[in-house]
């Protein structure tokens, strides 16, 4: 027993060494895998377990800083077929090397927003200037160092929705640049690859165009070599259940609007749930031979919080509950075609960037201002010498494979056999779906199975109504100014289930 236990264990370590993702580039329109050099296109979800509430002044946990909980959901998002999270709102002091590390170990790489709600810890739109400061910088700059050294690290978001209506294209856009030129020149100071920073834009069309047109454009002529975006993320809600299609949704404009893309563009937030529950019937258009431009997205979101976009429900004594929308995500991932989404387009890796130029800008009163302002005082400094006691996370080996807490299926029935199955490369749909089980159906009522996929599901979840062009609800990094920001239920659910934690089922 002993020795076979032992081997299993050594084996389980080994497998643990090999495995992880290869970095992904930049190259023109794609995001490309560094060693294979096929094209990598997102297949993701926004992970942030615990709402924006997860991180605040008061915690002691972030959505990565649990490994135990990381392990969990990691084998679920295997077996559903993803292979990039997209995390908003995490303390740089936390140790992140666990969860880090079992992503890594599992294929699914990391999109990390720089920022968070917390004072000084974002740009605020209504006011830029004054919330760019050297103190701000710093926050960013330690989040950049707790990710930079993890392989499956994609990229940073600078900033999140920061324009959400035409008024505020005015004042911030260059704060944009300037805050990715820092995060650019901080990353070519002391990260060992060239991580790519881009922005997540509103879907508000009449600015959508012209954010996406001042970010990327190449303002060289202006002395400014390095604040354009590497990768232009978008949160986009328009595709509203079955009744949708390619042209109503609006999705044939987005791609005529950014078929010319010299950057990756994708969505960074997506998946409208009124009506509900939702039918995904849009990821078959977003990974389908009509938007080959867009480099795929992320579904908001992977745990069920407030906002009712859940596709698990989980609770706090640290099980969970698949959610309908969980299978029906599944079902449709595993009708992508991952090889017509790894073939690469040589016409789409050799466009560059147009100039700056204010005849690139169309909106009323957006900002065609390519004068990007200098850093605070103090700021450059920083970038040269490096934060102080930097917060570096780095890789661990992961021997832990077998998911330590109960998660029961749709049906009730409890997950058998679920763990992490270490591997090498990007995740795929498909490749890791019939390893798990599902045991007997319980018949007790009080089982935290009984009740499914409703949206009844905890007593927190309440319907939004969503699909409104700037994703309402969805809006999770919302920015320091008041408006984006939602009333987080989750805050309520901690402060009241007093951590019932303990009595774990494990499942070895
Ligand atoms: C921007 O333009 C300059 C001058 O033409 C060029 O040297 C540089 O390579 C361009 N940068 C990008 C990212 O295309
Ligand atoms: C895309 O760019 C190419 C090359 O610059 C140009 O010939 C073409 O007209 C552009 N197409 C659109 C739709 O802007
Ligand atoms: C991680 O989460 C589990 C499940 O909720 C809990 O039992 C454990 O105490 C947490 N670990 C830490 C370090 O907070
Ligand atoms: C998947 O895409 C590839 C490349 O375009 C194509 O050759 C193949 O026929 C597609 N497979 C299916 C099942 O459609
Ligand atoms: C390749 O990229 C070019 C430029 O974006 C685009 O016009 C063309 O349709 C793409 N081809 C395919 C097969 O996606
Ligand atoms: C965990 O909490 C859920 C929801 O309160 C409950 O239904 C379930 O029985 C608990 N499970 C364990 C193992 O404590």
């Amino acid at each position: 027993m002993a020795p076979l236990k032992s081997m299993v264990a050594s084996l389980c370590a080994l497998a643990a060494t090999v495995s992880a993702v290869n970095p992904v580039i930049v190259q023109h329109q794609q995001f490309i895998d560094s060693v294979t050099n096929d094209r990598f296109v997102i297949i993701g979800v926004d992970y942030q377990p615990g709402g924006q509430g997860a991180y605040g002044a008061t915690n002691t946990a972030d959505p990565l800083s649990n490994g135990t909980i990381c392990l969990r959901d990691a084998a679920l998002m295997q077996e559903l077929g993803v292979n990039t999270i997209r995390s908003y709102n995490v303390d740089p002091a936390l140790n992140h090397d666990e969860c880090a590390s079992i992503f890594n170990s599992v294929g699914i790489y990391m999109i990390m927003d720089v920022n968070s709600p917390l004072s000084g810890q974002s740009i605020d739109r209504s006011d830029p200037s004054s919330s760019y400061t050297t103190g701000y910088l710093e926050h960013i700059f330690n989040v950049v160092e707790a990710f930079k050294f993890y392989p499956n690290t994609l990229g940073f978001f600078a900033g999140n929705e920061i324009i959400n209506d035409v008024q505020t294209g005015d004042a911030n856009p260059p704060y944009i640049r300037a805050v990715q030129r820092d995060l650019k020149n901080y990353i070519s100071a002391h990260a060992d690859r060239a991580i790519p920073v881009g922005y997540s834009a509103a879907d508000v069309r009449a600015v959508l165009q012209d954010s996406w047109s001042y970010l990327q454009c190449n303002n060289s002529a202006n002395g400014d070599s390095d604040s354009g975006s590497d990768f232009f993320g978008l949160n986009s809600y328009s595709w509203c259940g079955s009744g949708s299609n390619f042209d109503t949704s609006g999705y044939s404009q987005l791609v005529s609007i950014f078929s010319n893309t010299t950057i990756p563009v994708f969505f960074s937030e997506y998946g409208c749930n009124e009506p509900y529950p939702r039918v995904f019937d849009e990821v078959l258009a977003l990974y389908g031979t009509e938007m080959t431009v867009f480099s795929g997205g992320l579904v908001y979101e992977f745990t069920q919080e407030s906002s009712n976009y859940g596709l698990i429900q989980p609770y706090s004594n640290g099980t969970a509950q698949l959610l309908g929308d969980y299978d029906t995500l599944m079902s449709q991932y595993n009708k992508i075609n991952v090889t017509l989404l790894e073939s690469s387009n040589s016409t789409a890796t050799s466009l560059t960037p147009p100039a700056c130029n204010a005849n690139l800008i169309s909106g009323d009163g957006f900002s065609t201002d390519f004068n990007i302002p200098d850093p605070p005082s103090g700021a450059q400094a920083l970038i040269s010498a490096g934060v102080s006691n930097a917060p570096t996370g780095s890789i661990v080996s992961v021997t832990q494979t077998s998911v330590q807490l109960a998660v029961y299926a749709t049906n009730g029935g409890q997950l058998d056999g679920l763990k992490i199955t270490p591997q090498q490369g990007a995740n795929a749909p498909g490749q890791n779906s019939a390893s798990v089980s599902t045991g007997a159906v319980p018949t007790s009522t009080s089982s935290a199975a009984s009740s499914s996929t409703s949206g009844s599901v905890g007593s927190t979840a309440s319907r939004t109504s969503s699909g409104s062009a700037t994703g309402s609800g969805a809006a999770a990094s919302a920015t320091s100014s008041g408006a984006a920001l939602r009333v987080d239920a989750s805050l309520v659910r901690n402060a009241v289930a007093a951590a019932a934690v303990g009595a774990v089922a494990l499942v070895l």
